[in-house]
């Protein structure tokens, strides 16, 4: 049942870190899967309030303009980088867990790919964590900035927000910005975290396309035009679309080739720049 594989993700969003959630992600990826899933219809689910979601104890949470730049050129600051991106994925599997815990009467592939994508961004955690340790530290050691959550936060109480401004706006920044970082870690002698990145990316554009398929659907059902749907609801949340954009990946990711033109151009959202997010 739908109910079942939400209940779980409803378990693992309380639980604090990433890898306490990896046996209820590995069930809910074997339910989904199955051939006979989801066997009945969807059934009642206890929605865990969103100030309750589990978040990392590892963690302590500075303010964006206390966070220390990062320098290239030297291995604590490939380091931080490293840290960053652990941290937007351990953001990332609780918005994947949300993402299918939170919203009720959606397609059967709805839950599906968000319990998919569930799983890649825990093993794109897991990816980032062993580069940490290969620089002798861990998740944990270097203060993190909370607006990634702030934005599930404020999109908790209806899908086509959190389709539009998550994977279409945080996660599709990511794709824009994650080829210049493969770059630098090559350039810095750091292979491995460059195939690292490389994953990352490939992963991304499906998570991307299937905030873009969603977000499709869910205008459709409101009877919503979903280009102009999305610029309001960028301008409406202060957001910004911040070219340049890698038209490749948004493109293979199911954004208009025009409306990334027409953004580069004209529109540009709202006030604060997002972050990348993977
Ligand atoms: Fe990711
Ligand atoms: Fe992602």
């Amino acid at each position: 049942m739908i109910a079942d594989v939400r209940i779980l993700a409803g378990e693992a969003l309380r639980l604090s870190e990433p890898e306490d959630k990896r046996d209820r992600i590995a069930t809910m990826v074997a339910a989904v899967e199955s051939e006979s899933w989801p066997m009945a219809a969807d059934g009642p689910v206890n929605i865990v309030p969103v100030v309750e979601v589990g978040r990392s104890a590892r963690i302590t949470y500075v303010a964006p303009r206390d966070l220390k730049r990062r320098t290239w050129g030297s291995p604590a600051g490939r380091f931080a980088t490293l840290h960053a991106l652990a941290h937007i994925e351990a953001n990332a599997v609780n918005l994947a867990l949300d993402a299918v815990h939170r919203f009720a009467a959606m397609p059967a592939d709805y839950y599906r790919d968000w319990v998919r994508i569930a799983s890649e961004e825990l093993s794109h955690f897991d990816l980032l964590e062993r580069r940490l340790a290969a620089s002798g530290g861990a998740y944990g050691d270097l203060g993190c900035h909370d607006g990634l959550w702030d934005i599930a936060v404020r999109t908790a109480d209806d899908v086509v927000a959190r389709m539009a401004l998550v994977p279409l706006v945080f996660e599709a920044r990511g794709l824009d910005v994650t080829p210049g970082l493969i770059e630098r870690f090559e350039r810095h002698g750091d292979a491995e975290s460059a195939d690292v990145l490389r994953i990352v990316l490939r992963d991304e554009v499906g998570h991307v396309a299937a905030g873009a398929r969603w977000f499709r659907v869910t205008c459709a059902s409101r009877a919503l035009d979903p280009v102009p749907e999305f610029e309001r609801l960028v301008e409406e949340h202060s957001l910004l679309l911040v070219p340049p954009f890698n038209v490749d990946a948004r493109v293979a990711a199911g954004f208009d080739a025009d409306d990334l033109a027409r953004w580069s151009t004209s529109f540009a959202g709202g006030r604060a720049a997002p972050g990348g997010s993977n």
